[in-house]
């Protein structure tokens, strides 16, 4: 059996280091029929959005799985289970709470703590209630608020059973890829509204935040977004100005209201019209303080200058690459780790995905991922570097548990260490499953 080897006194090993699995509500739960739906279904319903025509309307039907999944993840010997709430499943339209939604995430959680799983529970992972977008979704202030409500109801019944939350999973994602570049829910195509959607998600965290730490003082509140370190396809200046420019737009737009109150200057480059409307005081309340900052990475990104005075991602040719078409490149970890630590005064820092879809063969019952293990291996090595430079990273979650519904992919993506039959909904662990596994055990 291939194994995952990391040097005996690596601080990964450590006991107090937290190593988890991830997963999120819509990737994976089904069960449409018993909560509201979200925008994620109303696009997948439009034709040509998600490319294999799928769904999330069974996915791996985790809803009636649950006790099996848990099993499962508690076989790995993982320390955590990072998962969602699914907002639609417990608050209804017209506000009121659905008990039995609830209580799913209670039993949940209960199981979790029966088998002594730390629970990460992230309130929101891209699943927009529907009845919300009806009303402008993220381009309407009174979302942020809405949220803010829901957090208080959430972890209020969730109580201590919860170690940490995190407010919104990679708020870029909803609105630059949702309303920016048209890729996500809801699909829209305008700047000024990616800006906007971009700024009432981050208030969003900001009031959940103050709510989370009024209601839960004893769990780590913060939130988990995504970097990408960003490189100019050549030593042209354009280029390095363009990738500066991605960089700022895409990672520091996110972090820097976080942590220091203020959005980049980038006056020079966005029309006054496409600068999010900001009311006075929101600064302060995105910048409250954080527990933990979630960091989730995949891969680097190449950028050219457009002769528009823009910034254009170079789609990587040369190998390795995962299924993704994302270039296999580890040491972009250890690199944004160490700028953002440099930059910033960085809360403790938990990777709370890193992971890779790659060509699963089922054959004779088994995956032999070894390009997944291998991307393990190398990843939990820059993870390491990061810390030794001096980096204070205090967990490290795969995404994911399960191969699941990969947003506008479908379920051609496989993201898991554990290979799921859809038709069967049998759960097989992959070969990389197995060494994961066989590292977490080693430290008991
Ligand atoms: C980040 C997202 O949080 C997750 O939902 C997605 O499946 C992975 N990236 C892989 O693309």
């Amino acid at each position: 059996m291939q194994k995952i080897v990391l040097a005996e006194n690596s601080p990964l090993l450590r006991s107090d280091f937290i190593f988890g699995v991830a997963t999120a509500a819509f990737q994976i739960e089904g069960a449409a029929e018993s909560r509201e739906p979200c925008i994620w279904d109303t696009f997948c319903a439009e034709p040509g959005r998600i490319r294999d025509g799928s769904d999330g309307l069974v996915a791996c039907d985790h809803l009636n799985r649950w006790r099996d999944d848990i099993e499962l993840i508690s076989s790995l010997g993982v320390d955590a289970y990072r998962f969602s709430v699914a907002w639609g499943r417990v608050i209804r339209a017209d506000g009121s709470v659905n008990q039995a939604g609830l209580q799913f995430y209670l039993d949940l959680l209960a199981e979790l703590e029966a088998r002594q799983i730390k629970a990460f529970v992230t309130l929101y992972h891209w699943d927009l209630p529907q009845y919300l977008q009806d009303q402008g979704g993220w381009l309407n202030r009174d979302t942020a608020y809405r949220f803010a409500e829901y957090a208080d109801i959430v972890s209020q019944a969730f109580g201590d059973k919860v170690y940490s939350y995190a407010t919104l999973n990679e708020p870029f994602c909803s609105a630059y890829l949702g309303y920016e570049a048209g890729i996500h829910a809801p699909g829209e195509q305008n700047r000024q509204h990616g800006r906007q959607a971009a700024h009432h998600l981050l208030l969003a965290h900001g009031l959940a935040l103050q709510v989370l730490r009024r209601n839960c003082p004893q769990a780590l509140n913060g939130i988990v977004l995504n970097f990408s370190p960003c490189f100019a396809a050549t030593e042209a200046k354009a280029d390095q100005q363009a990738a500066w420019l991605a960089d700022q737009y895409h990672n520091q737009w996110y972090l820097q209201p976080l942590l220091e109150g203020s959005y980049p200057d980038l006056s020079a480059y966005l029309a006054p019209a496409e600068w999010p409307q900001i009311a006075e005081g929101d600064l302060q309340i995105i910048a409250q303080p954080l527990d933990f900052l979630g960091i989730n990475y995949y891969t680097r990104t190449v950028f050219t200058a457009g002769k528009d005075g823009w910034f254009h991602d170079v789609k990587p040719t040369q190998p390795p690459l995962t299924d993704m078409g994302w270039e296999i490149y580890p040491q972009g970890l250890t690199e944004i780790l160490l700028q953002l630590h440099q930059r910033y005064p960085l809360p403790p820092v938990y990777i709370t995905e890193n992971g890779a879809a790659m060509v699963d063969q089922l054959v004779d019952g088994e995956v032999q991922d070894a390009d997944r293990l291998a991307y393990y291996q190398s990843h939990l090595v820059a993870t390491e570097q990061a810390i030794a430079a001096g980096v204070n990273v205090r967990g490290y979650f795969a995404w994911s548990l399960l191969d699941n519904f990969e947003w506008a992919e479908g379920y051609a993506k496989r993201f898991g260490i554990v290979y799921v039959d859809y038709a069967s909904q049998q759960r097989i662990v992959k070969a990389s499953g197995r060494a994961l596994q066989q590292l977490w055990q080693s430290r008991k």
